[in-house]
């Protein structure tokens, strides 16, 4: 069964996008079939796989992920059948992002009223998005959809949020990390209960809907201790200071609430913690990844030169690592 995973944090710049596409590749030569979805309208990961050529062609064809919900918005339809991009000869497929999806955000603002005040427009609405991507992952038989938002709590994030069957956290240990993560305990767990209590009341209502809708109890599957701006190899005192907290602080504001709310909202790995590994620095090789639109483990000698090499082993290593990880308990 297809497994639906987002990252999430409301910071901006920590590497999610980054993260989730070298994740991507690491599955892919696990043997797993990849789904993309870009869902920040920056476009950030659409341009680490596509050159602008194959993302205008997308746009012109009418294949990204705004024209999926293009009649939604113009109250013309429902969701619209899209096409993902194929990367040349591999197991990953991409839902192309598109900066108009942001006409989408107002309305699923007032999407989500609707939904809580039980009116199926809202669920119509607010299921668009884990409906597109149902659609497609089962056209295309795919193992792990990978979806990459932008950096803030707001309504297309909730929507996203509710969608996916998973999320994982990235987290920069210091003092507005953790602030942050209060902040999104918190929301989390009133979105998670609202959306649960307006499905339900629906359902004991006897009233039924011609679509399927999303569960919305996402599983919180770990956190990644980002650290590529640690400078020298190794953390200095204050970020160790915020590293030896980082357990404590994920228990009280997240697991701790979701537990509340299900245990079965949080899995325990293997070794009784949170973590799922770290993202470490590869200093200028991400954005040669990013130049070559291929994860900095596919970069060959022509690509790069002496000690770096070593780096491209390592970050090879690692991620592999990472992605068996995430096969074993997701
Ligand atoms: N492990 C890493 N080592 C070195 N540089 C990195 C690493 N990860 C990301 N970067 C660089 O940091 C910058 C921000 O990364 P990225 O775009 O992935 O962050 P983001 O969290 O997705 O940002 P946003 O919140 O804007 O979506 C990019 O220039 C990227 O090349
Ligand atoms: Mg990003």
């Amino acid at each position: 069964m297809v497994k639906k995973i987002v990252l999430f944090n409301n910071k901006g710049g920590v590497g999610k996008t980054t993260f989730l596409f070298h994740l991507g590749y690491a599955l892919e030569c696990l043997g797993k079939k990849i789904l993309f979805v870009d869902l920040d309208p920056q476009c950030n990961l659409s341009s680490s796989i596509c050159n602008d050529e194959e993302i205008d062609k997308m746009w012109n064809t009418q294949n990204s992920i705004y024209h999926a919900v293009e009649p939604l918005i113009k109250g013309t339809g429902d969701i619209k059948e899209i096409k993902p991009y194929i990367v040349n000869g591999r197991t990953i497929r991409l839902i192309v992002g598109d900066l108009r999806l942001t006409e989408y955000e107002e309305l699923l603002s007032t999407a989500w009223v609707e939904s809580l005040a039980g009116n199926e427009i809202g669920f119509r609405r607010t299921s668009s998005i884990f409906r597109i991507i149902e659609d497609i992952s089962n056209a295309n038989d795919i193992d792990y959809v990978l979806m990459d938002i932008g950096p803030n709590l707001g309504s297309l994030n909730r929507c996203v949020l509710l969608s996916c069957d998973y999320f994982l956290v990235p987290l920069v240990p210091d003092l507005f990390s953790f602030r942050g993560l209060e902040n999104i305990g918190i929301t989390f767990k009133k979105w998670i209960n609202d959306w649960n209590n307006a499905s339900n009341r629906f359902k004991e209502e006897n009233k039924t809907l011609s679509f399927h809708i999303q569960n919305g109890k996402p599983v919180f599957a770990g956190y990644i201790n980002q650290q590529f701006n640690i400078y020298g190899g190794k953390e200095t005192k204050t970020w160790k200071y915020w590293t030896d907290k980082v357990p404590q602080m994920i228990e009280n504001n997240l697991v701790k609430k979701l537990k509340d709310i299900d245990e079965k909202m949080v899995i325990d790995l293997n070794d009784g913690s949170h973590k799922l590994g770290d993202f470490k620095s590869y200093h200028s090789l991400a954005p040669l990844s990013q130049q070559k639109r291929k994860p900095i483990f596919e970069l060959d000698n022509q690509d790069v030169i002496g000690i770096h090499r070593n780096s491209v082993k390592k970050c090879g290593k690692d991620f592999k690592e990472l992605a068996a990880k995430i096969i074993r308990n997701i």
